[in-house]
């Protein structure tokens, strides 16, 4: 298996001006976020529309993955998708990021730049879309396959997702948010897989990362008390090998170092009075 490497980034695309953009746009940073994590029923009525939206628009690419479809193509669509509904790709000038989704294959763990490096049978691709609309974004990734994989990337996918299952199971009001990490971390532990540390999960809504921090391995370092109505998302990144990283020189794509495969899934959900809802539920 060759090494992931650098392909040319196609221009930006264009966003109408008829759609709603986020602050951050084309600014260096976000704003801090200094609000509360509790959002009322309004706000995450408005969540259910962006993240449904994300979540269609991540099948929507991960439909068009083949042989020799570029991760630019997925892109595209997307990124057309989100324009359809009428919601701003929030990956599009956040921090400068490039291009509407983040396409991560193979061993590059996550925010990808979508290239123009054709895909190839055998590769795990990871979709990571965001959709603003209504002043609130939506946040989700799925793994997907091109064409046949091996047996162990298979699993690392299936796994992965089960993982993020189990996770939000555990998510209960009156529970600390790092119980949410115990249970990934177990999880991945018994078939050998690395946690990625330093990506994490993150509130989300008004905020794109508010500042809320959920972490996928097992440490008491955040006591945030989970209450009804908080709203974020959990996204564990597990590698066949080593989770140790590096960032390439475009300042955004994250490698293993050990050249190991990763597979993420990422739903942003609300906690109830009973558990959690997923948000970024694809369109029936
Ligand atoms: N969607 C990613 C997350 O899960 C963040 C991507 S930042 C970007 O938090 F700029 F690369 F899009
Ligand atoms: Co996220
Ligand atoms: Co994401």
């Amino acid at each position: 298996m060759t090494a992931i490497k650098p392909h040319p980034i196609s221009p930006r695309l264009a966003v109408p001006a008829s759609i709603e953009r986020p602050h951050y746009v084309d600014r260096p940073a976000p704003e801090r976020y200094t609000g509360s994590h509790i959002q009322t029923a309004e706000t995450i009525e408005l969540m259910r529309e962006s993240s449904r939206i994300a979540a269609g628009a991540m099948y929507e690419a991960a439909r068009a993955i083949a042989p020799g479809v570029t991760t630019d193509e997925l892109d595209a669509v997307a990124h057309a998708y989100m324009l359809d509904h009428g919601a701003y790709p929030s990956a599009l000038g956040y921090r400068g990021f490039p291009k509407s989704i983040c396409t991560s294959v193979n061993e590059v763990i996550c925010h990808g730049i979508p290239d123009a490096r054709p895909l190839e049978d055998g590769d795990l691709v990871k979709i990571d879309v965001t959709a603003y609309k209504n002043g609130v974004h939506g946040d989700n990734c799925g793994t997907f396959a091109c064409g046949e994989l091996a047996e162990d990337s298979r699993l690392l996918m299936e796994r992965t997702k089960t993982a993020l299952e189990r996770a939000i199971k555990a998510v209960k009001p009156g529970r600390q948010t790092n119980v949410i990490g115990r249970v990934i971390e177990s999880y991945a532990k018994r078939f050998g897989y690395g946690v990625v540390r330093e990506y994490t999960g993150h509130g989300v809504h008004s905020a794109f990362h508010s500042g809320l921090v959920i972490l996928h391995y097992d440490n008491n370092t955040y006591t945030d008390v989970m209450e009804p109505g908080m709203t974020f998302t959990i996204e564990p990144m597990l590698t066949l090998g080593n989770p140790s990283s590096h960032v390439w020189d475009d300042d955004w794509t994250v490698v293993t170092n050990d050249g190991s495969r990763c597979a993420q899934w990422e739903h942003t959900l609300v906690v109830t009075t009973d558990g959690a809802e997923v948000l970024t539920l694809p369109p029936a």
